[in-house]
Formats: C-alpha cells, sequence, structure tokens
C-alpha cells in the first residue's frame, strides 16, 4: 500500500526514530509499504519517518542502467533496520533530494566513505560499506532517523535561498 509522505516542514520529520525491536509482521508490512511508496514517487531511499511511523527503518533502491535505461530493480532494495555508522572516512559533495522536499535539490557535503551495522527485516546483523552513491544515500537515509534533513545542512546563504524557493513552491 502506497502510504502518505510526510512534507516539510512537518514537525514530525524532526522526531528521533525509536530502534525496532520486533521483526515481526508489523516491521514486514511497513518496508513492503514503504517501498511501493518509494517507487510511486521516484524515490532512491526512504525513511519509515518519512511514513510518519518513528522507528529505525530505512529503504534504498538505487538504479542501475540497462541499455541505456535507468531502472530500479526490487531485489536491490537494501532494507536497513537499526543502522549504526562504525567508521567513516573522507569527505564529498554530491547532489541530494528528498521525497519529503520535493523539486528541491542542493549539494551538500558528507563522508565519502561510510561503513554501517544494521539489521535485515529478520534482525539478523549485516554490514555493508560504500564510498559511492550508496554511501551517500545511506548518510542521507540515517539522518532521517535523528530528525534531520538535508537541507538543515546547508549553508546559511544555501538555506535562506533554499526557504525562499520553497515558499514560492509552496505558499
Ligand atoms: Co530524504
Amino acid at each position: 500500500m502506497v502510504r502518505e509522505i510526510v512534507i516539510y516542514p512537518d514537525k514530525r520529520l524532526k522526531e528521533v526514530s525509536q530502534n525496532v525491536e520486533c521483526f515481526e509482521e508489523e516491521l514486514h508490512t511497513l518496508l513492503d509499504d514503504m517501498y511501493e511508496t518509494m517507487i510511486a514517487k521516484n524515490g532512491v531511499g526512504l525513511a519509515a519517518v518519512q511514513v510518519g511511523i518513528h522507528v529505525r527503518a530505512l529503504i534504498i533502491n538505487i538504479p542501475v542502467e540497462i541499455e541505456g535505461e535507468t531502472l530500479q530493480i526490487k531485489e536491490n532494495t537494501l532494507e536497513m533496520i537499526n543502522p549504526v555508522l562504525i567508521e567513516k572516512d573522507g569527505e564529498r559533495e554530491f547532489q541530494e533530494g528528498c521525497l519529503s522536499v520535493p523539486g528541491i535539490y542542493e549539494d551538500v557535503t558528507r563522508c565519502e566513505y561510510v561503513k554501517v551495522e544494521y539489521q535485515d527485516r529478520f534482525g539478523e546483523k549485516q554490514t555493508i560499506e560504500d564510498d559511492d552513491f550508496l554511501a551517500i544515500a545511506m548518510q542521507h537515509e540515517m539522518d532521517h532517523l535523528d530528525g534531520k534533513v538535508f537541507v538543515e545542512k546547508l549553508s546559511y546563504i544555501k538555506r535562506k535561498k533554499f526557504e525562499k524557493e520553497w515558499k514560492k513552491l509552496h505558499p
């Protein structure tokens, strides 16, 4: 089921999400709904808080190029529960967008490399590392779990510009 996305500056986006302790049907339904919602809105990542559920769960699906077409393959979906950043290195600027801030794309500085420990939907411990787009996406989505949206990372001047643009888009 496609769920409604919480749009900036809704206060619910600022809440810190709680750890998941039960890896059963309710979580699986939430993850399945998050996937449907993300795909319906053409997103590459979504945190549970963005559908108004404050648990530490996020999904990412990085598009792949196949014969000149950019596609998202369901099996490539990364489901991360209770993710924890355990290693990081470097710095990199990357243009980000967010389903909770539709129509806005801005450069954000993040770590180039991250290693993250998390649990899958069955509660099994997993580790993943990346130094490319996935690394950026994981940091963006993990920020959501702590009540942070990417536009809050912009410099003062860029933030002001964004607020002006946002008011124009959403009067
Ligand atoms: Co986002």
